[in-house]
């Protein structure tokens, strides 16, 4: 069916004639940069960084050193030495009056005047001042190029405080060294925060010292299913026969928020509960419902394996979440919550039994008070709840955070009931869908997502009152890695994407011009080839209505599944 879709969709394309290309449009004068400031204004003349370049730091901005050696010493060999604030050079100044991130980058013969309130303001400044340099200031080693900086005044802050990348290494493991890569090359996109999606059914990643099991049996599948698994039955499966896992320590993970807040990016952890668990079930059985041992899930999918609503579940979960906490100083701690069957509570006497117990009217409701124990929870503990929208089935409580990913909808609702929001929906955000035609690309999930689409995302649902505005935090692109077995395949389906997304959740809203995004971006992309991201070069996903015919029936099915699922409460 897929197939036949696809077809028609093509000759419909063809009938339509192909939509005009985007021609990409340059405005001379105007530095490439990515994201697009508030405002820049281009001046003439310029200033050339030497070994000689001192930098004066205001006391107040304790940061601005540390930021200086991990952006622009590496690849300069400069040791940017103190100095007095009145020489020239670079000037990093405490600007009180400006907001947590906002920055202002003065360049000219006279010297680099930075001002920022915070260290993240000086952090994203040198971002911006990277931009205006050769893009060999993203080597990693000293490179002989002369750095000259065009005269230019910026002033900038972000649209969004939540802007954000998701990683899925319960799919597939991803090394440590990738991970810090991938907070990398999102730091230098302005993003500050890294959802690390930590537990799946095929994969539990992180060492919990109270129990051993999820690392030695649960981080770990015996293979892994082969190729595509849409519209196949069971018996038609392959299998890889290659047994696939990792986990990282605890150690480990402690090593890579340190490195994450270096780069003023927060790490959200995400503990899957109350489905999505079956790793760990597998490694305690007890935590499911039928008590049966079961393996680690060597497919992709949804599970009906999910966890027993005892107090017994709830109290493990409450005891990693302790050890994750510990790990991760985020305020927000994601839950997962989404896609969690309700076919074993229904089948289950002790489920039922739990229901009428707690005086609830189904297992909606079971999911919900399941869901409010770990809030409670987390929320004594001086942290924030955040959960995928389903977490709304049966009620939710009013400190919880809502990750909108079935549709705006669900984002809007919860925005309207008061609840903050981080904007995740499918239809623009989860890089995992194919980017141009599937015939010409690497296996993906399905749906398609070109770049321009990722490009076009809005954040705002157009229909929600002024006043709720203020909770929707942000926004973030999703990689679930299914079909994704390698740091490099990631980096594909993330990059260009990932860019567009960047500008979306930090530029101002009225500054988004497509074309002149384009028109900027080979720019860009030297520098993530310098930074050596395996990145899809932009190409035939601009191939006029085929795509969007197709996006069109691909995302009405995933809407109305969406309906379905919802009302189904899975
Ligand atoms: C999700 O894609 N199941 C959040």
């Amino acid at each position: 069916m897929f197939l036949v879709v696809r077809r028609l969709a093509w000759v419909a394309s063809l009938l339509l004639c192909l939509a005009p290309a985007v021609l990409a449009v340059e405005t001379p004068g105007k530095p490439r940069l990515i994201p697009m400031p508030v405002t820049v204004e281009p001046a003439s003349g310029e200033f050339v960084i030497t070994a000689a370049t001192g930098v004066y730091a205001a006391p107040q901005l304790g940061g601005a050193r540390s930021a200086l050696q991990l952006l622009l010493a590496p690849a300069t060999g400069f040791d940017f030495a103190p100095a007095a604030d009145s020489e020239a050079g670079i000037r990093i100044l405490f600007v009180p009056d400006i907001g947590p991130e906002a920055y202002r980058l003065e360049t000219g013969q006279g010297g680099i005047v930075i001002g920022a309130s915070t260290d993240a303001g000086v952090f994203y400044a040198l971002q911006t001042l990277r931009q205006l340099l050769p893009v060999a200031i993203y080597s990693r080693e000293v490179v002989n190029a002369h750095w000259v900086v065009p005269a230019v005044a910026i002033e900038d802050e972000p649209r969004f405080s939540w802007r954000g990348m998701h990683l899925d290494v319960g799919r597939h493991f991803m090394p440590l060294a990738f991970v810090k890569k991938y907070i990398d090359v999102l730091a230098a996109h302005k993003m500050n925060s890294f959802h690390w999606h930590l537990t799946e059914d095929q994969g539990w990643r992180i060492e919990i010292k109270q129990y051993p099991k999820l690392t030695e049996i649960g981080a770990w599948r015996e293979q892994t299913v082969v190729g595509h698994i849409m519209f196949k039955d069971p018996g038609e499966l392959e299998y890889d026969g290659i047994p696939h896992g990792g986990f990282y320590t605890q150690e480990e993970i402690r090593e890579v928020v340190a490195y994450a807040a270096a780069r003023h990016v927060n790490v959200v952890p995400e503990i899957e509960f109350p489905g999505h668990a079956e790793s760990a079930i597998a490694s305690y059985p007890e935590l499911g419902n039928t008590g049966r041992q079961i393996k680690v899930k060597q497919e992709w999918g949804i599970s009906k394996n999910t966890l027993k609503p005892s107090e017994e579940t709830v109290q493990f979960y409450r005891n990693v979440l302790t050890e994750v906490m510990d790990l991760f100083p985020s305020t927000y701690i994601h839950i997962g919550g989404d896609e969690a069957p309700k076919d074993q509570w229904q089948a289950s006497a002790y489920a039922q039994q739990r229901i009428v117990e707690l005086g609830l009217a189904d297992e909606n409701e079971l999911q919900s008070w399941l869901i409010s124990q770990i809030d409670q929870f987390l929320t004594a503990n001086g942290r924030r709840m955040v959960g995928w929208d389903e977490i709304m089935q049966g009620g939710l409580s009013p400190n919880a955070t809502v990750m909108s990913w079935r549709g705006i909808k669900p984002g809007q609702k919860a925005a309207e009931a008061g609840h903050d929001v981080v904007m995740a929906p499918v239809r623009w955000t989860y890089f995992d869908y194919y980017q141009a035609d599937p015939e010409s690309e690497p296996l993906a999930i399905g749906m398609y997502l070109p770049l321009r689409e990722a490009y076009a995302f809005e954040p705002v649902p157009a229909g929600l009152p002024e006043a709720k505005h203020k909770h929707i935090l942000g926004a973030q692109g999703q990689l679930w890695t299914e079909y994704m077995k390698t740091p490099e395949h990631v980096e594909y389906m993330a990059y260009p994407r990932a860019v567009a997304l960047s500008e979306v959740v930090w530029s101002p809203r009225e500054a988004r011009d497509y074309r002149d995004f384009m028109a900027r971006l080979p720019r860009h992309l030297e520098r993530l080839d310098v930074l050596e991201v395996n990145y899809r070069k932009p190409g035939n996903d601009e191939q006029g209505f085929l795509d969007s015919l197709e996006t069109r029936f691909w995302f009405w099915m995933m809407d109305l599944y969406h309906w379905w699922s919802d009302r189904q409460g899975s």
